[in-house]
């Protein structure tokens, strides 16, 4: 039987075998091949490739086997049950669900396979890099395991430098996205669970001794001072590292210590601060004797003050809006900067300053747009709702999101908020995997803020946001329905008032109510623009009374994709708390929240 198949015991027994996941900061700067484009794809609801009808394990040569093997048969007799080149293929960057009705709900595993040319070049190091693929990969390459990864929005990458071929490679990965109860998220969540490679593919070329990693950013309170750090690979002490910033006349010599590492702080004078107003850029050279990267960075500081936020020390509003990482109109996971572009722009046009990226790291894209742009960010991770509290690897896999989430992003001038989850239920299991969450948090990047959707609890006409969680956030955020879920209706959510035992900022994470665009009624009416309009005008008047508040991000700028929304007619499978509909269509409360974000903004401070 020469196709054989291959276990998951088999595979975790020989973890020695493959190589590690390699964070290789700003990717898209260096010389790369971009394996976009038409992969070939095999649907395997059984793991078949994987598993198959004994359990084999990989066959006496050490070959993978299973679909992870050239599928050629060498000769007519050969039986072989699958075959790439005759299958049909899907795009990459892209979710499955939405390019082949079949897969619209399909959750399982599903075989990407992809061949290309490729001629290394001798003394270079090669990395094979994903942005995002939801959920688990395994991944591999001419036959060679490279690893597993697990969480679906965060980039990986494999070193395969002597695993190229010198011609014709090829690329087989399993993809399965199944939701389960251990997993981040768990098993139960209002998004789509849309499946597949959902970010760019490529090929990165290094110097043997490369520059694998930097951060760089103005210390949090002290606007005067840049700190940084940079992580050589395969280098030894003493390496020379150059550091420039030739538009602001900045240049600093270092050299690395034995493992390539190298910490530094400097005086910095005349930088023009990055700010939603003002998004300057500075192009940063990072230099060593082998190996440049150019990267484009904002300056700013960020700090809580009490109950302010000051950004460059000054108080600043977060005019916000919450958004899925969703293109409607395919409707799907943004396959370009176009996509991403439109999805910011229209946040632009709503007058925000501010985006909560729900509820998972976003598309690659969008923080770089966001610095470019002028908007400031909150990034989270996808502990939602009702995670598996006891279980050890869950909150290793938590943690290992979150980790690679602030890896990607933590140069990026926008991003501003770390958030560790939202909605999770207020238990002291949930407790502790919440308070490690924020710990790591803090202790990954001191520079940035750390907070968590929280739930509310009400007392009558009392609303507490009383979370013991709250004790380790630098900004209290809470979720609130009132006029939506609940028996109140818009009108009567003003007879609240919010207590909060933080002396804090506080900022509102979450309000809304639907509305199906183009369905009209009087305010009492559910799904009705109207009342989606008599909502925001209540809840605009409430949250004036909310103290401490410092911002706010609606749910949602435009509807998202659910399956858990099943009403026929006004959902039919879509969230509609959009202020835009999936067509683009804006809402009556898109106004209503435009026109209270341009107040806002006359009334703000300059400076920003
Ligand atoms: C929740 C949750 C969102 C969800 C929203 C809603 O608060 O955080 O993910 O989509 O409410 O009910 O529409």
């Amino acid at each position: 039987m020469k196709h054989f198949l291959w276990s998951l015991a088999c595979w975790l027994a020989t973890s020695g075998a493959y190589s590690q996941n390699v964070a290789i900061q700003h990717a898209a700067g260096r010389t790369s091949l971009v394996l976009d484009g038409r992969w070939h794809y095999i649907v395997d609801p059984y793991e078949t490739g994987f598993r198959g009808f004994q359990g084999a394990t990989a066959d006496e040569t050490g070959k993978l086997g299973g679909f992870f093997e050239d599928s050629h048969q060498r000769s007519p007799s050969d039986l072989v049950e699958y075959d790439f080149d005759k299958s049909p293929s899907l795009d990459v960057p892209g979710d499955w669900n939405s390019q082949n009705d079949q897969l619209l709900y399909y959750e399982g595993s599903i075989w990407y396979e992809r061949e290309f040319e490729f001629h290394p070049r001798q003394g270079k190091r090669y990395f094979l890099r994903f942005n995002a693929v939801n959920y688990e990969a395994y991944v591999s390459m001419n036959d060679q395991k490279l690893g597993v990864h697990t969480g679906g929005f965060t980039p990986f990458a494999f070193e395969v430098t002597g695993i190229l071929h010198d011609g014709m490679n090829f690329i087989v990965l399993k993809v399965n996205n199944t939701r389960k109860k251990e997993a981040v998220p768990t098993d139960n969540f209002d998004w789509w669970n849309y499946g597949g490679i959902t970010g760019s593919v490529m090929l990165v070329e290094t110097p043997s001794v490369y520059i694998r990693d930097y951060r760089l950013q103005l210390a949090r309170d002290d606007p005067h001072r840049m700190e940084g750090q940079v992580w050589l690979d395969g280098a030894g002490a003493g390496s020379k590292i150059t550091i420039r910033i030739p538009e602001a006349g900045l240049q600093k010599q270092l050299s690395a210590d034995h493992e390539g590492y190298v910490a530094f702080s400097m005086p910095v004078s005349g930088l023009q601060y990055w700010s939603p107003d003002h998004p300057k850029r500075y192009e940063v050279l990072i230099t060593t004797e082998a190996d440049t990267i150019r990267d484009q960075i904002g300056f700013r500081t960020i700090q809580a003050k009490g109950s302010r936020i000051l950004l460059n020390g000054i108080p600043i509003f977060l005019r916000g809006i919450a958004l899925h990482d969703e293109d409607p109109f395919i409707p799907g996971r943004p396959r370009s900067e176009a996509d991403c572009r439109m999805l910011l722009l229209w946040a632009k046009e709503l007058h925000c300053n501010f985006i909560r990226m729900a509820h998972y790291p976003h598309n690659e894209l969008e923080s770089r747009l966001a610095d470019s742009l002028g908007l400031l960010l909150w990034e989270e991770v996808p502990v939602y709702w009702t995670i598996d509290w006891t279980n050890g690897a869950t909150l290793k896999n938590a943690e290992q999101q979150l980790t690679e989430m602030i890896q990607r992003d933590k140069n990026r001038a926008s991003v501003i908020i770390w958030s560790v989850g939202n909605e999770t239920p207020n238990t002291a299991v949930r407790e502790r995997f919440m308070e490690a969450m924020a710990d790591s948090a803090h202790a990954l990047d001191s520079g940035r803020l750390v907070s968590a959707a929280l739930l509310t609890r009400t007392n009558g006409d009392s609303v507490f946001v009383d979370d013991p969680l709250g004790r380790k956030l630098d900004i209290v955020s809470f979720n609130e329905y009132y006029g939506w879920y609940g028996n109140d209706r818009p009108w009567q959510i003003n007879r609240y008032h919010v207590s909060i035992p933080y002396r804090k900022p506080v900022l509102i994470s979450e309000l809304g109510a639907g509305a199906l665009a183009g369905f009209h009624g009087d305010s009492t009416t559910r799904f009705s623009e109207e009342y989606q309009a008599s909502f925001y005008r209540n809840q605009l008047d409430f949250v004036q009374r909310v103290p401490n508040l410092v911002g706010m991000t609606p749910w949602v700028l435009v509807d998202f994709r659910s399956p858990k929304r099943l009403h026929p007619e006004f959902q039919d499978g879509w969230n509609r708390k959009g202020l835009l509909s999936e067509t683009g269509q804006k809402k009556s409360a898109f106004y209503i929240l435009r026109d209270f974000y341009i107040k806002m903004e006359h009334a703000e401070p300059s400076g920003h």
